[in-house]
């Protein structure tokens, strides 16, 4: 079973920000599958860890398409990034340091809902820019 499907309505019509997007559901689902499996802790800890090393992967591509193209939003699209980095590495350590051997349905509703909203929203909004300086 998977936690979310791509579909069209996630394009932000630049193919290699599609790319990235796609592995990245596919990582959520990853970690979904481990949750719902009872993967050991462990396994799941480094299931976790790439899901984090791989958002850290794409907001970097994202920001050095902004800086190449100036992207007039980036600073504010930038500290989005910076706010979801902190909220997984909080997760991240509540998990590591906590007595629980799972990761809550809560936890993976937050991180579906926020993949969805910053997509649909932020992501979108930066689609006609980057497509007018060229960026596939
Ligand atoms: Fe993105
Ligand atoms: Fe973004």
């Amino acid at each position: 079973m998977t936690l979310m499907a791509w579909n069209d309505a996630f394009s932000v019509g630049v193919p290699s920000i599609d790319k990235e997007h796609q592995r990245l559901i596919g990582l959520l689902n990853a970690l979904y599958d481990a949750v719902q499996s009872n993967q050991a802790k462990e396994k799941l800890g480094q299931v976790l860890d790439g899901l984090i090393a791989y958002t850290a992967t794409h907001f970097k591509t994202e920001e050095r398409y902004f800086a190449q193209t100036h992207y007039p939003d980036a600073e504010r699209h930038s500290r989005e990034h910076e706010e979801l980095t902190r909220q997984v590495l909080e997760v991240q350590r509540r998990f590591k340091a906590g007595e629980t051997a799972t990761l809550s349905m809560e936890v993976m509703n937050f991180l579906k809902r926020w993949l969805v909203n910053h997509i649909q929203g932020s992501d979108r909004k930066y689609a006609p820019h980057l497509q007018s300086k060229g960026i596939k």
